[in-house]
């Protein structure tokens, strides 16, 4: 079973990032940033765990306000690096291990948190100025990452108790992971810093020392804090140390502190701890019953003749083509795509078999291949074929034999709107 070798908390300003870039280790204002992490690095190196949870928040750059989230877990096998707006850094993509972030998806939604999950997007500073300086990176990462955002800009926010909450649930959801890995977690973010309004530049060294004996030593104690009084003390920004809660709810109730350093060097306290894990096992394995408990509402769905559960897995496996019949809902790429097929199939570099499945309008093996249903009903618009059609095509009937099944056997429909349903003839557009 995997198991939580340790945490790593640190801020993740993107001072951190520069530096790294601009090879500051020998300025003496930028060199204790580099002696402060030099400690969690080499623990890394040597204890080469076989994943990172990294928790941290986006900085509205791949995660806007037209749809945000509380908490959102990368289930992806690979993430860029996103431009924030000056280009990208100069860093390769990071792997994912996807695999132990879609068991630890299904073990926190089993656990009541009921999490957004991502996939295809670019990762900001919030993850990459501390990945930089952690780990060695010149082609690739040495080690696959798990990216777990939380969203802390837009309030309600969730609070430092529910983040605590979230880590047991994090950790519970990793020791029933059945391959035998060690996981370490990195929490980002903070400490006191403000930099939106007229109190941008504030910082409460006080305040930031005491945190870091709470945190190491009476955790619970902070989960009584609310938003507003973490804003109070630490500034408005200051209050994303509610992601450091998550690390520390995953780890064991006693930690060895091996390092913690703090440095203050323009807006923000920037922090490094380490801490190794503790746990005690248990005199039973519980992997087998955690297991149960999070597949216990899908149970058996595997045997009901006809029902193809689009999971996490079936999700990563079938992106890029669910990817491109979805990009169908923009009227250029559907005419495109309605006028010259193979030049789109081959810009979002679909396989072989995913361009066979569309050209031969394969419904079933499509459902069958992980795309959406609500995908098919998105070609079968743009194609001017009716829902009905692809219903009855799935079941392996006729139009009519699905007809005759139905109580009003004349209707027809489909999400056609204005410029669908003007040429909809029920049958495939030339
Ligand atoms: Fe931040």
């Amino acid at each position: 079973m995997a198991r939580i070798i340790g945490g790593i908390a640190c801020s993740h300003t993107p001072t951190i990032g520069f530096a790294v870039d601009t090879d500051k280790q020998n300025d003496p204002s930028w060199a204790p940033i580099f002696e402060g992490f030099e400690p969690a690095r080499a623990w890394l190196k040597e204890k080469k765990p076989d994943a990172l949870v990294m928790i941290f928040n986006d900085h509205v750059t791949s995660f806007f306000f037209d749809h945000y989230s509380a908490f959102a877990l990368g289930i992806d096998n690979q993430y860029k690096v996103a431009d924030e707006g000056g280009g990208e850094r100069n860093l390769p993509p990071v792997n994912g291990h996807g695999p132990l972030s879609r068991h630890i998806g299904a073990g926190l939604v089993a656990d009541e948190f009921d999490m957004s999950f991502f996939q295809g997007k670019a990762l900001d500073h919030g993850l990459f100025s501390p990945l930089s300086i952690l780990c060695d990176h010149d082609t690739s990462w040495p080690i696959p990452i798990i990216p777990l955002t939380v969203g802390v800009l837009q309030f309600p926010i969730p609070s430092a108790a529910r983040c605590y909450k979230l880590g047991k649930a994090l950790r519970k959801a990793i020791e029933s992971f059945p391959e035998d890995i060690n996981v370490a977690i990195v929490a980002t973010g903070g400490l006191s810093h403000q930099v939106s309004g007229a109190r941008a530049g504030f910082n409460n060294t006080e305040w930031d020392h005491q945190f870091l004996t709470l945190f190491e030593k009476d955790p619970e104690a902070l989960t009584r804090l609310t938003i507003a009084e973490l804003a109070e003390l630490g500034g408005t920004e200051g209050a994303e140390i509610i992601m450091w809660m998550i690390m520390r709810g995953a780890l064991s109730a006693n930690v060895k502190k091996l390092h913690q350093s703090y440095y203050l060097p323009s807006m923000t306290g920037i922090a490094t701890v380490l801490y190794e894990n503790e746990a005690i096992d248990l005199p039973f394995d519980k992997g087998e019953q955690i297991r149960a408990e999070i597949n216990h509402q899908l149970a058996g769905i595997e045997n009901i003749k006809g029902v193809h559960p689009f999971t996490l897995d079936a999700s990563v496996a079938s992106f890029r083509i669910n990817q491109f019949l979805h990009k169908l809902v923009e009227p250029t790429h559907r005419q495109k795509f309605l006028s010259d097929p193979e030049t789109c199939f081959t810009e979002a570099e679909l396989t072989d078999e995913e361009k066979d499945l569309i050209r031969r309008r394969d419904w079933d093996g499509l459902i069958r291949y992980g795309v959406i249903f609500f995908m098919l009903e998105k070609l079968g618009a743009v194609v001017g074929v009716s829902n009905l059609h692809i219903y009855a095509a799935m079941r392996g009937q006729t139009l009519e034999e699905f007809q005759k099944t139905r109580n009003a056997p004349n209707a027809l429909y489909s999400v056609a709107g204005k410029q669908g349903l003007d040429a909809l003839k029920w049958g495939e557009k030339k």
